[in-house]
């Protein structure tokens, strides 16, 4: 069994063994561990050497299917580790019909349902995030993607701004970009940096404190140093070790005072917005010139997704637009391949449609007001632990702490965290990593799952403490 034309027969019956699999894999996932023993082992079993005769596609989804212990149930309750949504049930099964639809989203001659879907996901997300009906917007793999897609979109408006067209010419001759931002600023803003030429260094990170948050009055002083030369301004609406925000409103103050380009990253903390408790927090953000955020995170859909949106859309022509003689021309409807980096892509459109059809505004402000009155209750949890530290306020989704008992010494926590941090991980009944806060180790579990209830917050807690006990124990022996 070679050419897979030879097992047309077999579609069927190799679908129904992934579905088999897939529902068994659901229907333990609110129970099962994060990660389950073996994980390694299961996942090192699919190592061999490259067949040189096929045996078909069902004795490699029956291989695939016995080492799914080595995927990690990353899409369950108790995922609190960076911060990682799961799927709704909308979204996922968009998601499988998007697969076996395989669509070519790059333009509407392509896929009309892709391009439509787009646009709706694009205009129902841009209500959700009350921003201006007027801006353009794109999907992308995720929020690093969307950094550079709407920097890219920056870069060229700075271009314009030294009279050149610099993505026909290139940087030659040209000064370095300027880009100010907060201690907040995200590794991904500063890589999409890098991949767009204006480099990771090019950023100045104008912090009051060992938090970063930003010291508003020296990113003034050095936005004025530029004399009216254009700058960006990188805003960050929810950090990832405490969910904190730039004020974004000040930042768009600034960016009005000096003709700057204002760039909002809000990979999860834009969907405070979904909710009237939290939208104060980003405030000011319909102000900026581009902003984005992930599908995968607190959207809840299947990786890859996130969104990219910009005040002046006919900006992403420049560094994204492409023509060939065999390819549309954008008409009625936009050509998204045309307006972020890849050409070919994803439909992932239908995933993100089929989860706001399903769910709409109201579902969104639910689902984020449980997940925010969770991250009180575990705040509330760890400040009634004795042998628990919380670190930072709890603004949002996030809340930082660290293990420390009573008698342990100062200059051993660090330590003590880091070792937990490990042992937390390979325990696997809860999954939450360590950071570094303040200049010390600490836990930042993050909450954005739609199944993530009560009782997965309560055995976080439980299972920190168990641990952390268990190695003082073993330390002390
Ligand atoms: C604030 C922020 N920006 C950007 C990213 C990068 O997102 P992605 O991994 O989807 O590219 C993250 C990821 O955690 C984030 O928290």
């Amino acid at each position: 069994m070679s050419d897979p034309l030879r097992e047309r027969q077999l579609v069927r019956e190799t679908l129904d063994r992934a579905a088999e699999a897939a529902q068994r894999y659901l229907a333990d996932i609110d129970a099962d561990r994060v990660r389950r023993p073996g994980a390694d082992a299961a996942a090192a079993a699919l190592n061999r050497a490259f067949p040189e005769h096929g045996d078909g596609a069902l004795a490699a989804i029956e291989e695939l299917v016995r080492a799914s212990d080595g995927a990690l149930r990353a899409s369950g309750p108790r995922f609190f580790h960076w911060v990682i949504g799961g799927d709704t049930p909308a979204a996922l099964a968009a998601d499988w019909l998007t697969s076996v639809w395989d669509q070519n989203a790059a333009a509407y001659d392509s896929t009309p349902i892709g391009t439509v879907t787009e646009e709706l996901a694009i205009a129902w997300l841009k209500e959700l995030f009350g921003l201006p009906a007027s801006w353009g917007g794109v999907l992308t793999t995720g929020a690093t993607m969307a950094n550079f897609t709407a920097l890219a979109a920056a870069r060229s408006w700075w271009g314009r701004r030294h009279g050149v067209d610099l993505d026909a010419r290139g940087f030659a001759g040209l000064p370095a970009v300027p880009v100010v931002s907060s201690g907040y600023i995200h590794p991904s803003a500063t890589k999409a940096l890098a991949m767009l030429g204006i480099g990771r260094d090019a950023v100045r990170r104008f912090a009051r404190d060992d938090v970063g948050r930003v010291d508003l009055t020296a990113m003034e002083a050095a936005l004025r140093a530029l004399d009216g030369g254009p700058a960006i301004i990188v805003g960050n609406a929810g950090e990832v070790n405490a969910g904190d925000f730039d004020p974004i409103d000040a930042l768009a103050d600034l960016a009005e005072r000096y003709g700057a380009w204002l760039h909002v990253d809000g990979a999860f903390g834009l969907f405070a917005r979904a909710t009237p408790t939290a939208a104060h927090l980003a405030a000011g953000v319909e102000r900026a010139q581009s902003v984005i955020a992930d599908g995968h995170k607190w959207l809840n859909v299947p990786y890859d997704s996130g969104f990219a949106f910009v005040r002046d859309a006919s900006l992403l022509a420049g560094p994204f637009a492409i023509g060939a003689a065999y390819l549309p021309k954008p008409g009625e409807h936009p050509m998204f391949g045309a307006m972020g980096p890849e050409a070919s892509r994803r439909a992932r459109g239908i995933a993100i449609w089929a989860t706001l059809r399903a769910y709409g505004r109201d579902g969104y402000r639910e689902m984020v007001e449980r997940h925010l009155d969770l991250a009180q209750r575990l705040a509330k949890r760890v400040d009634a632990a004795p042998d628990l530290e919380r670190l930072a306020e709890v603004p949002l989704n996030i809340v930082c702490f660290r293990y420390r008992p009573k008698d342990a010494k100062a200059d051993e926590l660090d330590a003590l965290n880091t070792g937990l941090g490990a042992e937390l991980l390979a325990d696997g009944r809860v999954y939450a990593g360590t950071t570094r806060y303040r200049g010390v180790v600490a836990f930042r579990p993050a909450i954005v799952n739609w199944r993530t209830t009560q009782a997965d917050v309560d055995l976080l807690v439980d299972v920190v403490r168990e641990l952390g006990a268990r190695l003082g124990a073993a330390a002390a022996v």
